[in-house]
């Protein structure tokens, strides 16, 4: 099953935004397949953000991911790299489409609320990071069948 990472970042956190998060993610028919609430260590924000180090937002990027606790989440179905990213909206939240997240709750791109994985290499690759496997949960839910068409 396709698998994406989802963060609920600092700034999420703090507004109380956690079960917002969660609870679209759900409504969408999208299965929970890990979850837990930590700090992020300096170490783990350079591995994740790595691809934007010595872009001018990277310090920024940085303090930001690490300034208050996150909650970290890998989310599964089919198409779900594309579905939560649809359901986060754009990056920039004034450029995100009227419905998503970052539209509804967000105003600036270095407070953009959540993060999700852009292609499918790059979920697994999120997951394996952010999860022991042992952490992620394979899990049959009563009403896939009614979500997911195979
Ligand atoms: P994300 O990784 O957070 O899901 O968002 P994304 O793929 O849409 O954006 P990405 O290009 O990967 O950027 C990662 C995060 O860096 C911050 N950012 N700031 N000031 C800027 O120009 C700028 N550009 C990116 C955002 O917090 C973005 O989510
Ligand atoms: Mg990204």
């Amino acid at each position: 099953m396709e698998k994406t990472l989802v963060l609920v970042k600092p700034d999420g956190v703090q507004r109380g935004l956690i079960g917002e998060v969660i609870a679209r993610l759900e409504r969408r028919g999208l299965r929970l397949a890990a979850a837990k609430f930590i700090a992020v260590s300096l170490e783990l924000a350079e591995t994740h953000y790595a691809i934007h180090k010595g872009k001018p937002f990277y310090d920024g990027l940085i303090s930001y991911i690490t300034s208050s606790p996150v909650m970290a989440m890998a989310w599964e179905g089919p198409n779900a790299v594309a579905a939560v990213r649809q359901t986060m909206g754009a990056t920039r939240p004034t450029e995100a489409a009227p419905g998503t997240l970052r539209h509804d709750f967000a105003l600036e791109i270095g407070r953009n609320l959540t993060h999700a994985s852009d292609t499918v290499e790059n979920g697994e690759k999120e997951v394996a990071l952010w999860f022991k496997p042992e952490e992620l949960v394979d899990w049959p839910r009563e009403i896939d069948r009614w979500v997911f068409e195979k």
